[in-house]
């Protein structure tokens, strides 16, 4: 769905599609009855619709502007070339420029509840150029849905032009007193939480060890991992959905590490493990099916783009922190939801940090909780420290690049919209993090420019 190409291409028309989303950079175009929609964080979303011919058009823009080249190479990454782009687009496929209207939403800011915290302003800047840009084209905005410190799904219905917009702040239950003391979680129900977790995973632990030497057998490799069935009916699904077509299927695993290599065969474990552990919903920080596991890639991702000059070593060790920095969501799951209603409200009532109250709450917040699960699983400490620290890296006594890596990738995958919930923007980005790592608004940018082209290649 994303695209290069400066001129828009009718082949993404979805003549028969219900339901059509899409991610940051992306756009997409629909007739009615279809319905488009987009999660947003500090992205802005662009619905534009023609009531008389029932058409309308769906932008994700990431950054306001950039460089003539970028934008060139993805111009729907970007309000200004973004929007004249999907009106064309819309012309084409025959609505009429003079009869859109526009609903943006999104631009959230990444401030902490309490107002602390950096805050890069590329939302700001992204409801700006997205006025602007509508301005300079006479499409008037009848809707705006913007700011603020939590993400948003847009949806346009294109049957009549409805747009909804929700919010990914957390709701009241209002069904427990913010007051009431903490609940913490008996140890022997997080101790079991943790072990059903760490057997998950045994087999594709052992393989990756295996894995590191490059001399390796590959028969036994395959051997190995065939113990887990499904670990290998997940590492097929994978191989095939992200290298190739329905006529070059690979049928084993021993042709699956023929094709791939080590290096892409290990990446390829750990997403088969990844998704094996986060792709279900997650109704304790109302994370949709599928929202946990997009957020951790784009966070693994994310991670070793902010490394681009560090070895391929290290920057293979930050995809592993980033791709399972969230992992105690999934002991909490386990655990502790009968506890999220009154984390929740407490969240809402004293605008501390997610993290803080479920540590006041529970007696330990969900790195804390994911760092136990990973030193199960027998990873390297610098994992663990990346895992506790991702929302707190100013904590630790000695410096770690990669816990800072960590904790900014989160951020900017917060801000992208992939895989909200609800503790997503309100945890904040540590302004001394970006400074230990170099990074200004600029560079940060730079990195939020190569988000399309990175998030379409990984593997
Ligand atoms: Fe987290
Ligand atoms: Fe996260």
């Amino acid at each position: 769905m994303t695209t290069d190409r400066n001129q828009p291409d009718q082949r993404l028309f979805p003549a028969d599609m219900q339901r059509l989303t899409i991610t940051a950079g992306e756009y997409c175009l629909g007739r009615a009855p279809s319905v488009l929609d987009t999660f947003l964080g500090s992205c802005v979303g662009i619905a534009l619709y023609d009531s008389a011919s029932k058409v309308g058009g769906l932008l994700h823009v990431i950054l306001p502007s950039g460089p003539p080249r970028k934008e060139e190479d993805n111009p729907t990454a970007y309000a200004s070339r973004g929007i004249p782009y999907l009106v064309q687009a819309l012309d084409k496929a025959g609505g009429d420029r003079r009869r859109l209207t526009a609903t943006i939403a999104g631009g959230a800011h990444i401030r902490r509840p309490d107002g602390t915290g950096a805050d890069l302003g590329i939302g700001l800047h992204n409801i700006l150029a997205s006025r602007a840009g509508l301005r300079d084209l006479g499409i008037p905005i009848i809707r705006e849905e913007v700011g603020e410190d939590f993400g948003r799904h847009l949806e346009l219905h294109l049957a009549d032009g409805q747009v909804i917009v929700r919010s990914s702040r957390p709701f009241s239950g209002g069904l427990s007193d913010p007051k009431a003391p903490g609940t913490r979680i008996p140890p022997q129900q997080l101790t079991e939480a943790i072990d059903n977790l760490k057997s998950v995973s045994e087999v594709a632990l052992r393989a990756l060890e295996v894995a590191r030497d490059p001399d390796c057998n590959f028969y036994q490799l395959e051997r190995l991992i065939l113990q887990d069935q499904v670990l290998a009916a997940s590492i097929l699904r994978l191989v095939n959905s992200a290298y190739y077509g329905p006529e070059r299927r690979i049928s084993t695993i021993s042709k699956a590490l023929a094709k791939l290599g080590l290096i892409n065969f290990r990446r390829l474990v750990l997403k088969a493990v990844a998704h094996h552990l986060f792709a279900r919903k997650l109704f304790t920080y109302s994370m949709e099916e599928g929202a946990l596991f997009h957020h951790s890639l784009t966070c693994a991702r994310l991670s070793e783009l902010l490394l681009p000059a560090a070895p391929p070593q290290e920057r293979a060790e930050a995809y592993l922190a980033g791709l399972f920095h969230d992992l105690g969501k999934v002991v909490f799951e386990r655990c502790a939801g009968a506890a999220f209603p009154l984390i929740v409200d407490r969240v809402l009532s004293s605008h501390e940090p997610f993290h803080l109250v479920e540590r006041e709450i529970l007696g330990l917040d969900h790195a804390e909780a994911g760092k136990l699960l990973a030193d199960l699983w027998g990873l390297p400490p610098i994992f663990g420290q990346a895992i506790a620290l991702h929302h707190q890296p100013t904590s630790s006594r000695h410096w770690l690049k990669m816990v800072d890596v960590v904790h900014v990738a989160n951020a900017l995958s917060n801000m992208l919209g992939v895989g909200l919930a609800s503790d997503s923007l309100a945890n904040g980005l540590e302004p001394e993090a970006l400074r230990r790592l170099h990074l200004d608004e600029k560079a940060m940018e730079d990195v939020l420019a190569e988000v399309p082209r990175a998030l379409d290649q990984y593997a």
